[in-house]
């Protein structure tokens, strides 16, 4: 189904995200018949460029970064047919006239995409307003980092508040978009069998591991100012903690659910400094040149930037309280793998006899790759040894359970757009909620520019430090295998 006619304008559009992400996700929505064939794309940034040159370097971000099943080259010429530049001074006057007269009298829905530096944003929104396009109907898409600490994230809510009221400003995660994060919500909530278990009564602990097996690249110089805390556990870990712990919304819409999401974060307890473990990724053995160490590849012989991180949290809450959350991410490790693991206590007794052996039910949700959902069921072991159990997957890897076509997966900000486009805030992140998660990671950061904290260096190739799996060891527990 299409969504309504729009215009999108891109600032940043010729940066990084707009050409891996942001353009050849809105050509295979395109593609897909969602976006409308009189929608427009705007691309807005500093090069001085023509509308020929930007419609070329879009159809090499395709081309490089993927169109879709559905897509070929003659829906691209029509496709580029609908793609504009303009050339903009964010914190200047060059360039906005053009912008308005593009955008003047449309009646479509009008977005506009903050793909650049947050110290820009306030510029963007304090133009947008001064020539007259930030009316009550407009869109502001805002990408993370959404500020560094509490005291940033709150001054550009503040900004963006001056131009915009908060119904209009999506703030983007995009795991959020990923299609596993939102099975997570069905899988709960539509089912039966799930919820009167979900607590800390028949849950033992809750794991969540987002794995990457690449480094920092070529961002050095973003994320040896921020580290892992501040890149993921800031945002995708704690959404993703949020949707497997928040109570039911009483709705599917947009502040229900983010109410449900603040609540878990405002129950979170202080991680305390031995719950943590902190890493920094060495060189891989034999291939130093292509995959050097941390501090090489951001250039900072002495960076104390962390790439991993471990932790151990609670949430004191009526439902939770007493059931650990464990926590960790981390480049250059062993496998890509990003997975949710819910751990269910063991039966209060076993009538088969310690010898049958003792197993325990584990839901695993696997947002990628190979997105499903396995829940391990204790069985008796098959043939004539007597009764000993065995575990057994009931596995439903979407491709299995599915098909090929219905898996075929709409990336994250495909779909982000998409609900940008049809004013729908459930998949973004409120305000409120980006301030709360600051101010449950500002202590755990200041406590390590208080104490001068070192990471632990690992292999590249592996789990992290072995601190890390101490952190599970000391309580009788395991992570999950970090498995492809
Ligand atoms: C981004 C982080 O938000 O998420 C990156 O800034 C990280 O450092 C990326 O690599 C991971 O996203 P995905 O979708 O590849 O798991």
């Amino acid at each position: 189904i299409p969504v309504e006619p729009f215009d999108l304008v891109i600032f940043g559009g010729t940066g990084d995200l707009a050409r891996r992400k942001i353009l050849p996700g809105l050509f295979r929505r395109y593609c897909s018949g969602q976006m409308p064939r009189d929608a427009r794309v705007i691309g807005a940034a500093r090069t001085d460029m023509d509308e020929t040159g930007y419609r070329e370097m879009v159809a090499e971000a395709i081309r490089e970064f993927g169109g879709g099943r559905a897509c070929d080259d003659g829906t691209l010429d029509e496709f580029l047919g609908q793609i504009h530049y303009v050339s903009i001074d964010a914190r200047g006057d060059s360039g906005w006239a053009e912008l308005q007269d593009l955008m003047k009298g449309t009646d479509r829905v009008e977005a506009y995409y903050f793909s650049v530096a947050p110290g820009l944003f306030g510029d963007l929104a304090e133009r947008l307003q001064s020539w007259g396009m930030a009316d009550a109907s407009a869109r502001i898409v805002v990408e993370k980092p959404f500020g560094r600490d509490l005291r940033t994230a709150r001054d550009l809510n503040a900004t963006l508040a001056r131009y915009f009221h908060e119904t209009q400003i999506y703030r983007i995660d995009h795991y959020l978009g990923k299609e596993t994060v939102q099975n997570l919500m069905a899988v709960r909530f539509g089912n039966m069998l799930f919820e009167p278990l979900w607590n800390s009564q028949y849950v033992d602990h809750i794991q969540i591991t987002v794995a990457e097996t690449v480094g920092v690249g070529g961002r050095g110089d973003y994320y040896d100012k921020s580290g892992a805390m501040r890149d993921m556990v800031q945002n995708h870990l704690m959404q993703l903690l949020c949707l497997i712990a928040m109570e039911p919304p009483a709705r599917f819409d947009p502040d229900a659910v983010r109410d449900e999401k603040l609540k878990v974060i405002r129950a979170l307890d202080p991680v305390e400094p031995h719950h943590i473990v902190r890493g920094q990724y060495l060189a891989e053995p034999g291939n130093e040149a292509a995959q050097p160490d941390y501090r090489t590849a951001v250039d900072n012989p002495r960076s104390r930037t962390e790439s991993f991180v471990a932790l151990k949290t609670a949430i004191s809450n009526w439902r939770w309280a007493g059931t650990p959350f464990y926590m960790r991410t981390g480049k250059r490790m062993v496998a890509r793998s990003s997975e949710i693991t819910v751990v269910f206590k063991d039966t209060p007794h076993s009538i088969f006899g310690e010898e049958a052996g003792r197993h325990r039910n584990v839901l695993s949700i696997r947002l990628q790759p190979n997105e499903g959902i396995t829940l391990g069921v204790t069985i008796k072991e098959p043939g004539p040894g007597g009764m000993r159990l065995i575990d057994v997957p009931l596995d439903m890897t979407f491709a299995d359970a599915l098909g090929p076509e219905g898996a075929d997966q709409v990336d994250a900000y495909e779909r982000l757009i998409m609900d940008v486009i049809r004013g729908n805030q459930t998949l973004f992140m409120r305000g409120d909620e980006v301030e709360a998660a600051w101010s449950w990671t500002d202590p755990i950061i200041e406590g390590w520019e208080a104490r001068n904290d070192v990471p632990k260096p690992y292999d590249s190739g592996s789990t992290g430090p072995d601190a890390a799996d101490q952190l599970m060891r000391r309580d009788g527990r395991e992570w999950r295998k970090v498995s492809p």
